[in-house]
């Protein structure tokens, strides 16, 4: 059958990752957790101990050997011998992830690397914050997906199941994605890109939502 890229940009806790994940998975596609390589690299420097030394950041990302399941069934991360899938999470990690991401020259070597993992595949959904602008603007559906900063605060909070307090919460959350917005407007649909608002959806609305836009562009 036909090939299908699709796009799906957003801030952190607008459930971007299970519902891309979900429609990868009804639509028999790959899935490119972008945001999972950005949080990889950050691991990797930290473990060298090279994150605040930008130069050695570069070259550790030149050298370091990731492997990134697209399975959507099964979310792996891996640099060298390590399995990172778990400790990618943690919020030590998302503290530091925007010192990576904020580096123009990691940008580029991941852009390339998403750009070829999306050609190398027939159908794909390809996920983070500068997919449907950056990475790949000529995809066949791009969709931005949002929601107010109270409702992904609140998503925060069950994911993490009450281990953190509630002012602690909301400054991770609107602190990442104050450092984020510093280098790609993930808030604002560029031309052509759809929006969809979950801010009011569970789930399998905002999945469902999602499908129809998907069919809408194509
Ligand atoms: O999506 P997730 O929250 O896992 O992304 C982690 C971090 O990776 C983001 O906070 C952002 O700094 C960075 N990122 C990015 N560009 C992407 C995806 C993620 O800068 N396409």
């Amino acid at each position: 059958s036909q090939r299908l890229v699709v796009a799906v940009d957003g801030p952190s806790g607008s459930g971007k990752s299970s519902v891309s994940r979900a429609i990868a998975r009804r639509l028999g596609a790959a899935y490119l957790d972008t945001g999972a390589m950005y949080r990889a690299v950050a691991w990797h420097c930290r473990h060298q101990g090279v994150l605040d030394d930008p130069d050695a950041v570069v070259a550790a990302v030149q050298d370091m050997d990731l492997v990134l399941s697209v399975d959507p069934d099964h979310e792996r991360v891996v640099v060298g011998t390590d399995d990172i899938t778990e400790a990618i999470r943690e919020p030590g990690i998302s503290a530091v992830v925007s010192v990576v991401a904020t580096n123009r020259a990691v940008r580029e070597l991941l852009v390339a690397r998403q750009r070829a993992e999306i050609d190398a595949h027939r159908k794909i959904v390809a996920e983070g914050r500068d997919i449907t602008t950056v990475v790949a603007p000529d995809a066949d559906a791009r969709i931005l997906l949002t929601a107010s900063a109270e409702a992904r605060t609140a998503r925060r909070a069950a994911q993490l199941g009450g281990a953190v307090e509630a002012k602690d919460l909301a400054e991770q959350v609107s602190g990442r994605d104050a450092k984020d917005s510093t280098v790609v407007d993930f808030m604002t649909p560029s031309d052509g890109v759809g929006l969809v608002d979950s801010t009011e959806l569970d789930v399998e609305a905002t999945i469902e939502a999602m499908l129809a836009e998907i069919t809408r562009q194509q």
